[in-house]
């Protein structure tokens, strides 16, 4: 008895420190690539945008892009609560993206794409296929280029939900509503005219 114990007692230690060991190697190597740890998006904030989201937005039917998607949680939460169409994830994290997706296939979860490239470097492969509404929770430095992207390649009438940093004051998107909780701003939702 005291054995197996011993033995569940050391598997429970082994499991934590190579969970430990992943979340600090993708949450740094994510810091060095790209200059944004790799946070998922809270679970309050997700929650304050459904409810916009269910008075405001129809979803079903729709495509989703998370631009920065990490462990595709913001993805799945959309296929979890509505029936969108396709919901892609970018990410140029390999080990995150390749993870997740076996995660995914696993769970038997179907219409979502986890892609590994950098939607900085070539964003024209984002909108292949019509996009109608793109998510984001970057860092300020990177806003600026996802106001160009948007810009550039989304169509007119594609939504954008930004999280917790938003586009610059003069951006050429229109804004249609911010959402706050305790008197913070935790989304912005644009629309590209
Ligand atoms: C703060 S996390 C957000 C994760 C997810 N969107 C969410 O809300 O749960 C930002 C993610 O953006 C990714 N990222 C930043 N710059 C990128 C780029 N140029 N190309 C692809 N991914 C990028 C990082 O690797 C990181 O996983």
């Amino acid at each position: 008895m005291i054995y197996i114990l011993l033995l569940l007692s050391w598997g429970l230690l082994v499991l934590i420190l190579a969970s430990a060991s992943y979340y600090y190697y993708y949450y740094f190597t994510t810091l060095s690539t790209n200059g944004v740890p790799s946070i998922g998006s809270f679970s309050h904030d997700l929650l304050l945008l459904k409810s916009y989201l269910e008075n405001y937005e129809s979803i079903d039917g729709k495509t989703i892009v998370d631009l920065g998607c990490g462990e595709g949680k913001v993805v799945r939460y959309f296929l979890k609560h509505w029936s969108p169409k396709h919901a892609y994830g970018y990410d140029n994290n390999r080990f995150s993206i390749r993870f997740w997706r076996a995660i995914n296939k696993l769970w038997g979860i179907q219409n979502i794409s986890l892609i590994e490239h950098d939607f900085m470097e070539n964003p024209e492969k984002i909108n292949r296929e019509r996009v109608d509404i793109v998510y984001v929770y970057l860092f300020p430095h990177l806003m600026e280029k996802v106001e160009k992207i948007m810009r550039k390649h989304a169509n007119r009438g594609t939504l954008l939900i930004c999280s917790r940093f938003f586009l610059p004051k003069k951006t050429s998107l229109t804004l249609k509503n911010s959402i706050m909780k305790e008197k913070a701003t935790r989304y912005k939702v644009y629309i590209k005219n």
